[in-house]
């Protein structure tokens, strides 16, 4: 599984990156409100960090719309992949993006039929928002799970990045299905190392060498 980070803040890329956990990255334009910076200077300087694939999203609703800012945010670097909504535009506007040869992330996905349309686009990432979709008291895990079906059913190529994750056990569930990528908050992140019997186990083990009186060196 790849991780992805789902993020506009650059010291928490810089942070994570540095500790080689991340694959990509997932804005969105409430990520760049939250990071407080311009869309085009935040984005820059996350592309100069992270090597692997950088998602940002246009804001037009409409296909010429869309277009005019993809060209705008595709020329920030190589390893941009552009997000476009689930919508007719945004379909229309990923077949083109991608008969360019640049990468699309087709994002607010909410059903395995609209996943289907965006593969049938092209789309070089499909993202289900799974903690939307628990927060209507439905199962954001079972869309995953039927994407990742109806997908391998057809061989198609579009990677499954599970997004809108609240949880580790969100990141479990989507690698246990077999989504290709999460795009993971920074905290959420962190906490994936986290157990209490590794920290209880290292603490007796380091009160044990203590006892020895030996030093390694
Ligand atoms: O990548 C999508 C993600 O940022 C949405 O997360 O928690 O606002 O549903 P959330």
């Amino acid at each position: 599984m790849k991780f992805f980070v789902d993020t506009a803040d650059v010291k928490e890329i810089q942070e994570l990156n540095d500790l080689g956990l991340v694959d990509g990255v997932t804005t969105n334009p409430s990520l760049i409100m939250k990071s407080g910076g311009k869309i085009l200077d935040v984005t820059r300087q996350i592309c100069e960090i992270v090597k692997g694939p950088v998602s940002a999203e246009v804001t037009a609703t409409d296909y010429e719309g869309m277009m005019k800012e993809a060209k705008v945010l595709m020329k920030i670097a190589d390893n941009i992949a552009i997000k476009v909504p689930l919508t007719l535009d945004g379909l229309k506007a990923c077949k083109a993006i991608r008969s360019d040869g640049r990468m699309v992330n087709v994002t607010l996905c909410f059903s395995a039929t609209q996943a289907l349309l965006a593969a049938k686009a092209g789309a070089s990432f499909i993202s289900p928002f799974v903690g939307r979709i628990d927060d209507m008291a439905e199962e954001g895990m079972e869309i995953v799970s039927e994407i990742r079906t109806i997908y391998d059913n057809y061989d198609f190529k579009t990677e499954i990045l599970a997004a809108s994750i609240r949880s580790v056990n969100h990141v479990k569930q989507a690698a246990l299905i077999g989504a290709d990528i999460a795009t993971v908050p920074p905290a959420t992140l962190k906490a994936l190392v986290k157990h209490p019997l590794t920290d209880k186990g290292l603490a007796t083990f380091l009160e044990d060498w203590k006892k020895t009186g030996q030093h390694i060196g």
